[in-house]
């Protein structure tokens, strides 16, 4: 098989290229945005289950592309959104934080691809063994909770250890990364913070306008004594939050002092109070833009390198 077009025909998309799942701001309106551009949109689905239907149906109004929903295993409601999903049929679920093996059966069995995140090699193998349809690969480059290692050493690891295609997130922002991921075994290209800067993301303007006046070495990894490490712009809440952390508060703390942050700086825009998740990829996001512009700028740059 030609791996460079597997992932698009296993997804059903025209390019390569997918929107990562973002708590509190991957939505409809910005997933169907995405999806009607040619990639694949995935709505959140960290978040009740009456409103990740919603969503899907504002989605559905928009565009009849694929799409996908993303489900943080941690949640409380994931066997409901495990459910919504199957009746739904949803044609992509991606999976993060855990192992979805519980929930596989029932997914395939609807006619639900399943994409998890591997952190490692180990769960890499594991996911495919127990049906997976794809690996996502993500780098510590990336925006929101991140692993231990770079994409570019993920990356190949991973696609040593699997037959299935292999998405590489963290850190790609245009067509070199595209094609640097794609040289290491990559066949599809997960994009989270460029798409943060775009018309249709619902995040604050405060926040979008943070990501595009980012340079190279304005992001910080906060959270990470409670060993979930999440990398976000160096703002006032980041700032205050890495004070907070050197006076050996417990993980109960800490985990307090970051609850709702990523929904205030979403919601409100307020710096001293808002995570504003972002990858270090944000130094080369240079402009707020429709997700078509984004898409087509990020497909020319990559035919042009090819
Ligand atoms: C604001 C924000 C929130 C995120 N939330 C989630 C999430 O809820 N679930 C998930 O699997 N990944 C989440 N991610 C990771 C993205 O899906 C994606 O893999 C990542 O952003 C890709 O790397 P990049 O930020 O370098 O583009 C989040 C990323 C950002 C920037």
């Amino acid at each position: 098989m030609d791996m460079r077009n597997s992932i698009t025909e296993v997804l059903g998309i025209k390019y390569p290229i997918i929107q990562g799942g973002m708590a509190w701001v991957a939505d409809g309106k910005l997933a169907a945005s995405v999806s009607e551009a040619g990639g694949l949109g995935i709505i959140s689905g960290a978040a009740p289950v009456d409103v990740v239907k919603g969503e899907i149906e504002i989605l559905r109004s928009i565009t009849d592309k694929n799409f996908g929903v993303n489900i943080m295993l941690l949640a409380e409601n994931v066997e409901e959104i495990v459910d919504l999903c199957c009746e739904q049929k949803v044609p992509v679920v991606t999976t993060g934080a855990g192992n979805p093996a519980k929930y596989m059966d029932k997914l395939k069995k609807a006619g639900v691809k399943v994409i998890p995140v591997a952190p490692s090699c180990a769960f890499a193998k594991r996911f495919e063994a127990m049906g997976a349809d794809a690996i996502i690969a993500e780098g510590m480059e990336a925006g929101g909770h991140i692993g231990q290692l770079t994409t570019m050493t993920l990356v190949p690891q991973i696609c040593d250890v699997v037959s299935i295609p292999v998405i590489a997130a963290g850190g790609i922002a245009d067509g070199r990364g595209m094609r640097a991921c794609e040289a290491l075994g990559a066949s599809g290209f997960q994009l989270g913070t460029i798409f943060l800067a775009s018309d249709e993301c619902r995040a604050h303007e405060d926040y979008k306008k943070a990501v595009v006046k980012a340079k190279d070495i304005d992001t910080v990894v906060t959270g990470r004594p409670t060993g979930h490490p999440v990398r976000g712009l160096k703002n006032k809440f980041a700032r205050k939050m890495l004070d907070f952390e050197k006076t050996h508060p417990t993980i109960e703390e800490i985990e307090k002092f970051a609850s709702g942050s990523l929904r205030i700086a979403v919601l409100e825009g307020d710096e001293r109070r808002g995570s504003y998740m972002a990858g270090q990829s944000a130094g080369m996001v240079k402009e707020i833009k429709p997700v078509a512009k984004i898409i087509e700028g990020l497909m020319e740059d990559y035919n042009k390198r090819g």
